[in-house]
């Protein structure tokens, strides 16, 4: 099922993608790493709504990432003030720093890995997206559509290793930027955590928890500790 599912979904992905800036404008090969990581990074506590004027503004005052390593700290202490989670900017700063030093981004997941402010996910995102490094990419929204596809029925966070386990299992090896993307579209249009719309779904006819279960009680949360 694997390579059915990857294709379904990046052929749902060219006809139903956002139109988000930090994605490749039409006619680039492959978006910016600057770019890609700053989006990212916003995006890790924010939602996409509040991102973008943020995105706007930071690359309008700080194109690349050689301009952002050389703002003073305080300068983007202040642009990032309203998004929260402060210690992303000081990471920012320091990693652009990093960045500028070393001559580019790293390209590889491990390498992207040593960058302050860049986690498992992070990492994953941006060796996928802005260098299509085939990498497991999981966030909220893409645990939530594997753990529907595949009927996982054992609870967060303890279905977290089988999530891993599935979405490497239908990983491409081609296109694992806009296939991580792709899941990230569809968890937050279609595969949505209250009324899945199903019926839109490219993966619909694949789901075993559509076939076999409720899938809008998938993934199942923990059991709230008794106070
Ligand atoms: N959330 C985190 N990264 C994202 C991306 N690249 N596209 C859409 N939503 C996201």
């Amino acid at each position: 099922m694997a390579a059915i599912v990857s294709e379904k979904l990046l052929e749902w992905y060219d006809a139903n993608a956002r139109d988000l800036p930090w994605r490749a404008r039409p006619g680039e090969a492959a978006p910016d790493p600057y770019r890609v990581w700053l989006s990212e990074i916003m995006l890790q506590q924010t939602t996409v709504a509040a991102v973008k004027p943020y995105f706007e503004a930071f690359t309008r005052r700080w194109p690349n990432v050689e301009a952002l390593a050389t703002a003073p700290e305080e300068d983007v202490m202040a642009a990032w003030a309203g998004l929260g989670y402060y210690s992303r900017a000081r990471n920012l700063v320091k990693a652009a720093r990093a960045v500028a030093e070393r001559g580019g981004f790293p390209d590889t997941e491990e390498g992207l890995r040593q960058l302050p402010g860049l986690g498992q996910y992070t990492a994953a995102a941006v060796a996928a997206i802005a260098f299509g490094r085939r990498a497991v990419v999981v966030d909220a929204n893409v645990e939530r559509v594997v753990a529907r596809l595949f009927a996982l029925t054992e609870p967060l966070p303890v279905v977290r290793k089988a999530i891993r386990v599935c979405t490497e299992s239908i990983t491409p090896a081609q296109r694992s930027g806009d296939f991580a993307q792709a899941m990230m579209d569809l968890g937050s249009a279609v595969c949505t955590a209250r009324s899945p719309k199903c019926l839109l779904c490219p993966l619909a006819t694949d789901c075993r928890g559509r076939a076999e279960h409720d899938p809008e009680a998938l993934p199942v949360k923990a059991a709230k500790k008794p106070k």
